[in-house]
């Protein structure tokens, strides 16, 4: 596919791009990961058949976010496609949490944060992108991040989260966002690649915007649907 927008760029700028996208390769492997550690976590405390199906489809479909990004990198590099070098796969040990609570907290980061406002920011991106290879990758992975989101929040309505946890859920609830997002907010440096909105990319107070809206519009609200206690995690967000 020809793509005039990319092909329009300098030498340097193609190569800055080249990075971040070639960046976002290893990170999509790690995430595949993670939901690899949720699946095994839900198969032994008890999950909803289309939950675990999302789940483990989720890890195969985050390899493919990662020959996506790859791909791209190679496009802006006008080069081969690389692999991700080894990344280091972090599992969070949430401690003191154990057990089916412990289950309930990585489903709750990875799906219902991460995967929901993965949604909002790459909404973003493609509604700023010209470039047509960028927009295709952009808007292919988004429509698997929105399936990703919704087995977390099934899983938050199913019977394996027990009031007890959902009760417990609510102080965690900072200090997942926190994890999360913390370095984000409050650093001020440009974010890689943010001089380029037409290739997808956003500017780190575009980022923080469309962060708080998505908190405030869908998570949050996911969270009070679901009976978990949000004025914590709110007042967090109004600290940021
Ligand atoms: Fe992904
Ligand atoms: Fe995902």
């Amino acid at each position: 596919m020809r793509d005039d927008v990319i092909e329009s760029l300098a030498t340097e700028q193609r190569v800055e791009l080249a990075r971040v996208w070639q960046n976002r390769a290893g990170l999509e492997l790690q995430v595949g990961i993670g939901f690899a550690a949720i699946a095994g976590g839900l198969v032994e405390t008890g999950v909803l058949q289309p939950v675990i199906e999302i789940v483990t489809a989720a890890v195969r479909d985050e390899v493919r976010h990662a020959e996506i990004s790859a791909s791209l990198a190679a496009r802006y590099r006008k080069g081969e496609m690389k692999w991700p070098a080894p990344v280091k796969t972090l599992i969070p040990a949430f401690a003191p949490a154990t057990g089916a609570f412990r289950t309930t907290l990585h489903v709750v980061a990875m799906c219902c944060i991460n995967e929901t406002l993965a949604c909002a920011v790459l909404e973003a991106c493609v509604a700023r992108a010209k470039s047509p290879l960028v927009r295709a990758g952009q808007q292919s992975i988004l429509s698997d991040e929105i399936d990703h989101a919704r087995a977390g929040w099934a899983h938050l309505a199913s019977p394996f989260v027990s009031a007890d946890d959902k009760r417990a859920l609510g102080p965690w609830l900072r200090r997942l966002l926190a994890g999360k997002l913390d370095a984000l907010l409050d650093e001020a440096a440009p974010l890689p690649g943010e001089a380029f909105p037409d290739h997808g990319m956003l500017s780190r107070d575009a980022f923080t915007t469309v962060i708080h809206a998505a908190l405030d519009d869908v998570v949050f609200p996911g969270f009070d649907r679901a009976g978990i206690d949000t004025s914590d995690a709110r007042a967090w967000a109004n600290e940021k």
